[in-house]
């Protein structure tokens, strides 16, 4: 029998790869138009970078990482998300003496042991931000605005949630309200009564019906922010006015990680089914002193890959595919020789060219130059070429003229095309 993929491991294979590096290709083009710079980092890390950032009681490290030990007998863990990997890079590396305020994006697989779905996958793939060095209110702003940006230029529809879950000063007293209320509430979840005890906002996060029935009437964790992440909030909605995001205030948003203050806010469609969340992210001031670095404010935000290319076909957008400059079509021996170290020449001097090696048919050569998408097709005839001509032929308009054939057509075939 043939070995398959893992379950939740998804292949991305020619036809669906396009529209992946269109999303990609949108994406960068807009982190370097706000000033981010790419970083790289290991898809493996030390377990203990993860339990200690994203939090010992959050779903992601209770039941959906990839750990193991490795032979030397650490525990590692593929890594679930990117943040806390950029943050370990950033502390080991210094970039905080480089530059007051790094703005690094990267891109890459994630792993969580999650039950597989539509949108849901075990190795999924974050486009994941991060502003490092600055918590002004207008940085959050921006950092939302970006996000929002890329669903905008991908044409596509989504709305956008935001909320703040305060800083370790206020969140006590939301805590204490919790609490009571919590204390009325019944038949609770095991999940929840544990987490009760450790890490009562994480119940808001229950995915079980009754619980969340309850939770309606829940405390607002806006009546329980002190004045500087109130403010601070103010300004954040401010800043989404002055650039023009729509967003609606969610105070029952609470993330599925534990490491985040402040502003918090996710994409959402409700065009997946359970998969709303295309996007999603928020501030965490402290986490990099958390981790053993300086004490600098951060921000950030991740998109799922995955789901960016659901969308797009969901909401029936369309995908630019890479051009085709040229398609060339000889015919017999002679043309298929001069062809071959034309389409070589052409590659070289930086167009997209394709070539069919086996002397098919005209109509068969032009009816591929049209499947590729080419814009236009070099026809290399057997009479024509005997003449020292060919034809050069627009695919868009069907206009076409005779060109020399000298020993080197590179420039007039190039002057033609570009
Ligand atoms: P997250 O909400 O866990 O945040 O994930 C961000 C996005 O990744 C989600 O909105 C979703 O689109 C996608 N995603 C998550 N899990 C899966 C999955 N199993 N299959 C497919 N897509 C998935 C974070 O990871 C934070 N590190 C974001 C962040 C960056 N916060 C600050 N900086």
């Amino acid at each position: 029998m043939s070995v398959k993929a893992l379950k939740g491991f998804k292949d991305i294979v020619p036809g669906e790869v396009e529209t992946w590096q269109y999303i990609e290709k949108t994406a960068r083009d807009i982190f370097h138009r706000f000033d981010f710079s790419e970083i790289k980092v290991p898809i493996l890390e030390k377990t203990k970078l993860f339990v200690r950032s994203i939090g010992e009681t959050t779903d992601i490290v209770e039941k959906e990482m990839y750990t193991f030990t490795d032979r030397n007998g650490s525990s590692l863990t593929m890594r679930p998300e990117g943040t806390a990997p950029v943050l370990r890079a950033y502390i080991e590396n210094g970039l905080q003496s480089k530059k007051a305020v790094q703005k690094l994006y990267t891109i890459g697989p994630m792993f969580r042991h999650e039950r597989p779905q539509k949108g849901r996958l075990r190795q999924f793939h974050q486009m994941s931000v991060e502003v490092l060095g600055t918590d002004l209110p207008r940085v959050d702003a921006e950092v939302v605005a970006m996000a929002w940006l890329i669903v905008k230029e991908l044409g596509l529809t989504a709305s956008l949630e935001i909320n703040s879950l305060g800083c370790k000063k206020c969140r006590p007293s939301f805590n204490k309200a919790l609490l009571s209320f919590l204390d009325q509430a019944e038949n609770l979840c095991d999940d929840c009564q544990r987490r009760i005890k450790i890490n009562p906002l994480r119940v808001l996060d229950c995915k079980s019906a009754n619980c969340r029935e309850q939770y309606v009437k829940a405390p607002s964790i806006l009546d329980h922010i002190c004045v500087g992440c109130d403010e601070h909030f103010k300004s954040v909605k401010e800043g989404l006015g002055l650039l023009g995001v729509p967003y609606k205030v969610n105070s029952f948003m609470v993330r599925g990680l534990d490491y985040y203050t402040r502003t918090t806010f996710e994409l959402i469609t409700g065009d997946l089914g359970a998969q709303s969340a295309i996007g999603a992210g928020g501030r965490y001031d402290g986490l990099v002193q958390q981790l053993g670095g300086p004490d600098v404010p951060g921000i950030g935000f991740a998109m799922g890959m995955e789901r960016l290319a659901l969308l797009l076909e969901q909401q029936e957008q369309s995908v630019p595919l890479p051009a085709v400059d040229i398609f060339v079509a000889a015919l017999g021996e002679t043309a298929q020789k001069k062809g071959f170290a034309l389409t070589h020449r052409l590659r070289q001097a930086g167009l997209t060219v394709i070539m069919d090696h086996q002397d098919r048919s005209l109509k068969n050569q032009m009816k591929q130059a049209g499947r590729a998408n080419a814009r236009y097709a070099l026809i290399l005839g057997e009479e024509e070429l005997a003449k020292g001509r060919a034809v050069l032929r627009n695919m868009e308009n069907r206009e076409q003229h005779d060109v020399a054939v000298t020993e080197d057509m590179t420039g007039i075939i190039m002057q033609n095309v570009k």
